[in-house]
């Protein structure tokens, strides 16, 4: 019967099953009314009013769905586009929400794009610039790269816009450039040397070698990439004694279970607070993302006396610095004669030198089994 529909046999269906078209859609009749409209096709559908206000109604019905990317651009409807980024957002690697931001873009309106890119919902907008990232679109950097040195933005976002931006040439191009500017912030450095020397193009990659150049490992040997590093498989028993091995020192500053002294944050549930990537990243770029409450600070007394550390309280009076190692100094304030914030974290770069690479992997498989109980 469908087969042979006409417009008119058609509208009498859909009519039964809206009881009134006026009416709001009875979610139990959506797949009918989908079948109905898909065999009339867009052609039919678009020349008439009636059914066009049952495709309005069926968008809404299947709002947030790939079902509603499908209809969208099966039936060339306009103005979707806050629609079309809900599913982005929501389906970043799936097809649906990659088709649905080749639709926006197609659509030209970057303006809703760049408002999403930038909106409250930050976690949202990562997703969509995930999602970009898979359109390999040729806007990426027009709408990405803004993002990538705004500190005022937050740095998950950022990072995903740089990641994005790197699936494409124009886009590892475009952030090579900062780099030789030296405009790429310090934290996003890190994240911008393991995609960059990870891009497919070989000038490309050649220049991240020269610009962006991964930190050495054990003996001056260069790191293998970070996905390889990533992909290693590590025993997490070997990694405890290497975290607490007297030449590498990690337990000199981070308590784990009760263990080690406590000087920089504890780690006993990193594991469920930092993905492997990011543990990786606090070692071989410590400076990078600071932990809120752990800056370093340089104090130095009229006396001549200097400590670097962490400021761990403050009165009106008093200052009181733990230096590392754990011990706690407290300064009267009236005999300061400097105090000034490091940019640098306290944790040294470069730990990655003391152990081989296996030994790396085998310490980021320990940290990353800490989790909460
Ligand atoms: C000299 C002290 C020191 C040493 C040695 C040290 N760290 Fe740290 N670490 C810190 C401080 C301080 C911070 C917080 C500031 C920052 O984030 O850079 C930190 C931060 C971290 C973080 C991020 C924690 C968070 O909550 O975000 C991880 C992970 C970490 N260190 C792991 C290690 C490992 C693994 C080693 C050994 C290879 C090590 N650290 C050696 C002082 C140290």
């Amino acid at each position: 019967m469908l087969l042979i529909m006409n417009v008119r046999v058609a509208l009498c269906l859909l009519a039964t099953v809206t009881a009134v078209i006026a009416q709001p859609l009875d979610p139990a009749k959506l797949d009918t009314m989908i079948e109905v409209l898909t065999r009339l096709g867009p052609e039919a559908v678009n020349a008439n009013p009636k059914l066009k206000e049952v495709l309005g109604k069926v968008l809404v019905g299947t709002r947030g769905t790939p079902q509603f990317v499908q209809l969208v651009e099966q039936f060339k409807v306009a103005d979707q586009n806050a629609g079309l980024l809900e599913v982005a957002a929501k389906h970043p690697v799936d097809e649906a929400g990659v088709t649905a931001l080749r639709l926006v873009l197609a659509s030209g309106d970057n303006a809703t794009l760049s408002a999403a890119l930038v909106g409250k919902d930050v976690p949202a907008a990562t997703k969509l610039a995930e999602a970009l990232g898979n359109t390999g679109a040729k806007q990426l950097p027009t709408l990405l790269l803004p993002l990538v040195p705004d500190a005022s933005r937050d740095v998950n976002l950022r990072k995903q816009a740089l990641r994005a931006l790197a699936r494409t040439q124009d886009g590892a191009a475009a952030l090579l450039k900062l780099a030789r500017e030296d405009k790429l912030p310090a934290d996003l450095r890190f994240t911008a040397t393991a995609e960059l020397n990870a891009v497919r193009w070989p000038e490309l990659k050649v220049e991240a070698a020269k610009l962006l150049p991964l930190p050495p490992g054990q003996g001056d040997q260069a790191l293998p990439p970070v996905a390889d590093l990533l992909a290693m498989k590590g025993d997490s028993k070997r990694g405890a004694e290497i975290f607490s091995r007297e030449t590498v020192g990690c337990a000199k500053c981070h308590v784990v279970n009760g263990q080690g002294v406590d000087f920089g944050p504890a780690l006993s549930e990193i594991g469920s607070k930092l993905p492997k990537v990011a543990l990786l990243e606090s070692i071989l770029d410590p400076s990078a993302g600071i932990s809120f409450g752990f800056e370093a600070w340089s104090v130095e007394t009229k006396a001549g006396e200097e400590f670097f550390g962490l400021i761990v309280s403050e009165t009106g009076e008093d200052l009181s610095v733990k230096t590392v190692g754990g011990a706690v100094t407290k300064v009267k304030k009236a005999e300061l004669a400097r105090r000034q914030q490091s940019k640098l974290s306290i944790m040294p770069a470069g730990l990655q030198q003391t152990m081989t690479v296996q030994e790396l992997a085998d310490l980021l498989e320990y940290l990353a089994a800490l989790r909460k109980k």
